[in-house]
């Protein structure tokens, strides 16, 4: 089928209060239109995700910013300038157009224009806003083709749009700019970057209440346990697990001598491969093993989102955060 026509019959999809998986340049999507509540009804029940959890609106171009939002501050306007389309969520306060069903009730809203071909086609061909948690069941990896959204969402999802592997591979930089700007999950945009436009440093927006389930400890986690190693220590990690007879998976950017049985997933060595190709390899070993031991170099300017997922994998589960644990990992 044309590109076009696939877009065309996505849309209708949506119009009608459907969703679709697609594409962004961070992790896939899964969508409905912004603006119909069935649509966003159908999120939460296939997602498995609790109601209170607000999504992200994604919008066609940085002009709409206004449309969405109320009072946006020369902050938050600096900062989509800058950075749209990419890798950015601007929490801001919620226009009337967008209903309190995709903001979890909440009096603000995450607004990002993606910068995805086929999210920019989709949003235009909509002529709207499109409301897309990652395309992955609750407390799950995020996926990053249209195989593993497929292998998330299954029959619950008809249309998934194919774009491809995507090219920043894990999720958007969140920043709450409805007061001094404070980041709320690194992503795709550095935190270097982020600061530059705002002139100054910017905080990581922890303690509270959780403004941000990317804020719950551990959420982006596997089904397999994950330990945070040094690279030096990635064998007595490996002894550790295999005396107790759990299958290992080792995640990498060195060759490294493992003892049979052991899987290994090299990532390239930098850090936009590293998160490119994160949760790709979290899903291979998660096919194959009880436990993942973690040992990246860490240091380069996206490593912060890739260390921060990994910890949150690495992090203890609780139901709320992670349906999916369960005593096999969680008892180890
Ligand atoms: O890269 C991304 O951001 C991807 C792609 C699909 O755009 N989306 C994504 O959505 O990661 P999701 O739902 O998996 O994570 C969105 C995060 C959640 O932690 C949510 O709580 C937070 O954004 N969020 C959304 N609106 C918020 C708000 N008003 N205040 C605080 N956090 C908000
Ligand atoms: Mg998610």
């Amino acid at each position: 089928m044309l590109r076009s026509q696939e877009i065309r019959e996505a849309v209708v999809a949506l119009r009608a209060g459907d969703v679709i998986g697609f594409p962004t340049e961070t992790v896939y999507g899964l969508g409905a239109d912004a603006e119909n509540e069935d649509g966003l009804r159908r999120i939460f029940e296939i997602k498995g995700r609790p109601a209170w959890h607000p999504l992200i609106v994604h919008l066609p171009d940085a002009s709409e910013l206004d449309a969405w939002a109320r009072d946006a501050s020369p902050i938050a306007r600096a900062l989509a300038n800058a950075f749209w389309p990419g890798p950015l969520t601007l929490v801001v306060r919620r226009g009337a157009r967008i209903p309190l069903a995709a903001t979890g009730g909440l009096e603000t809203v995450g607004l990002r224009v993606p910068s995805h071909p086929i999210a920019l086609a989709l949003l235009r061909e909509l002529d709207g806003a499109i409301a897309a948690p990652s395309a992955n069941r609750f407390g799950g990896l995020s996926p990053t083709t249209a195989d593993a959204v497929r292998a998330e969402l299954g029959a619950a999802v008809r249309i998934v749009l194919d774009g491809g592997p995507c090219a920043v591979g894990v999720e958007s930089t969140i920043v709450d700019v409805t007061d001094a700007p404070a980041i709320l999950r690194p992503g795709g945009v550095p935190l270097a970057a982020i600061e530059a436009v705002v002139g100054g440093a910017v905080p990581l927006g922890v303690g509270g209440p959780v403004r941000s389930p990317g804020q719950l400890e551990s959420h982006y986690a596997p089904r397999a346990h994950v330990v945070v190693s040094a690279t030096d220590r990635v064998a007595e990690g490996i002894d550790a697990a295999r005396a107790r007879g759990l299958r290992v998976g080792v995640l990498t950017v060195a060759g490294i001598d493992v003892p049979e049985g052991v899987t290994v997933e090299r990532l390239p060595d930098d850090d936009a491969g590293r998160a490119r190709g994160l949760y790709a390899a979290l899903r291979r070993l998660d096919d194959v093993s009880d436990v993942v031991v973690a040992a990246l170099p860490g240091g380069g300017a996206l490593d912060w989102a890739v260390d921060d997922r990994l910890a949150r994998a690495a992090a203890p589960r609780t139901p709320d955060g992670d349906p999916r644990s369960d005593a096999r990992v969680r008892g180890s």
